[in-house]
């Protein structure tokens, strides 16, 4: 194993009720005003803002409502959440939906204290966060992300055509309420989406050096085994408890640095997702997918023993009689049907990606991750989108 510090600083809060039982007494150390901070509404029709209304009021807070965060929210957004709260001498920004909205509300929370220009001086470069935040608490109610327990917020900048994320542990939500029935109402397509992000983060963990036996790879392959089977029933039956649940710790098991512990980290297929949403608008876990399977054919010879391992104890392949290439290949082949079982996207135009044009646009702009088994190069990208397409 690589050498490694952990630290995760967000308290837990987890199941059925815990919104009702706990988030009075999460939020008494955080001041008397609130930024309620939320998304595009489906909170007021699945009954989610009208219990968090009622908790805060019962608990004497002041409540500065700020919705509409976007899905892939932008960096104009955050400049108008800080302007609120600086008005406001708001304590506590509360972030209730998914990784939008908890992103959001991250970067206000920076933004709100410091006098810079944040994009500036904590994303296109990595800062250092030295003074106090303005503390966020979360409460998810879509599953995927893992923002409520990491420091990351993944924010847009339309001017530049930049979506880039960072990971400030200093940002990491003081606290996370995570109900799994709160995520009952989400729709098929963005169970998948978010069910393929998870199983993402924990590929892009698992798929890099070292790959002498870790326990960090151990536990991924736990992880994957568990979201591919919760996210096949989630599809089919949204109001199935354990399989909401086992998907929402999953979610946060992928993202809380846990996994990550000892390794070095390819986060290319986000790279080149996070550029593809900045030109597209396109949904996260729905980019994801139609990326990893072309992506993954590029590099594993490079990683050619995970890839089998991968194949082996993921996917439960049959090694008897094949070469370790087609054992690879099978279990990347078992993860795009997957993808296509579950309802997702499987090329860019299904994603509805109509401009060819811009993806050599996108190739140049993406980040190179240094984890990779192969070091990717804005041509190869190109290549790979191409493929995709
Ligand atoms: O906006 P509303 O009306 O609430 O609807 C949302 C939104 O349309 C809906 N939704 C949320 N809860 C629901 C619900 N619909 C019905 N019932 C509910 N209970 O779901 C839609 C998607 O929400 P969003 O927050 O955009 O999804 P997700 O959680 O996938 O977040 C995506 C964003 O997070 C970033 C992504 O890049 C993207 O910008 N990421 C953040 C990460 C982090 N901070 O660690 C890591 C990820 O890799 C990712 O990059
Ligand atoms: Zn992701």
């Amino acid at each position: 194993m690589n050498n490694f510090i952990f630290e995760n600083a967000t308290k837990v809060y987890f199941g059925k009720g815990a919104v009702k039982e706990y988030l009075s007494q999460a939020a008494a150390p955080y001041g008397d005003t609130v930024l309620f901070a939320y998304g595009g509404g489906s909170i007021k029709k699945n009954g989610v803002y009208d219990t968090v209304t009622k908790v805060l009021h019962d608990s004497c807070k002041h409540i500065i409502e700020f919705p509409g965060i976007m899905p892939n929210p932008t960096y104009q957004k955050v400049k108008e959440g800080a302007a609120l709260v600086c008005e406001n001498n708001v304590g506590l920004i509360l972030a209730v939906g998914g990784g939008s909205v908890m992103d959001c509300c991250k970067a206000i929370s920076l933004a709100a204290a410091y006098k810079g220009d944040i994009w500036n001086d904590f994303w296109v470069k990595p800062g250092v966060i030295d003074f106090d935040t303005i503390p966020v608490g979360s409460i998810v109610t879509v599953t995927g992300t893992g923002s409520e327990c990491n420091g990351g917020a993944v924010i847009t900048n339309e001017e530049k055509n930049i979506k880039t994320g960072r990971d400030y542990p200093k940002l990491n939500p003081r606290f996370a309420i995570l109900d799994p029935t709160y995520t009952f109402t989400v729709s098929a397509m963005q169970t998948a989406s978010g069910g393929f992000d998870i199983l993402s983060h924990i590929m892009e963990t698992y798929f890099s050096e070292p790959n002498e036996d870790n326990v960090s790879d151990d536990i991924s392959e736990a992880l994957m085994r568990s979201v591919i089977c919760n996210l096949r029933i989630a599809v089919r039956e949204p109001q199935n408890y354990t399989a909401r649940s086992n998907l929402m710790w999953d979610a946060t098991m992928a993202e809380n640095r846990i996994i990550k512990m000892g390794k070095r980290c390819d986060f290319e297929c986000h790279n080149i997702e996070h550029q593809l949403g900045a030109y597209t608008n396109c949904n996260h876990g729905c980019g994801l997918a139609v990326i990893h399977p072309t992506y993954y054919r590029h590099i594993y010879r490079e990683g050619l023993s995970k890839f089998v391992r991968f194949a082996e104890n993921v996917w439960n392949v049959n090694a008897v009689g094949k070469s370790e290439e087609e054992i690879a290949l099978a279990g990347i082949d078992c993860l795009a049907a997957f993808i296509k079982e579950i309802g997702l996207p499987t090329t860019l135009r299904e994603l509805g990606i109509k401009d060819k044009k811009l993806l050599a646009a996108v190739a140049e702009t993406c980040g190179i991750s240094q984890g990779s088994y192969k070091l990717m190069t804005a041509k190869e990208i190109e290549e790979i989108l191409n493929e995709c397409y």
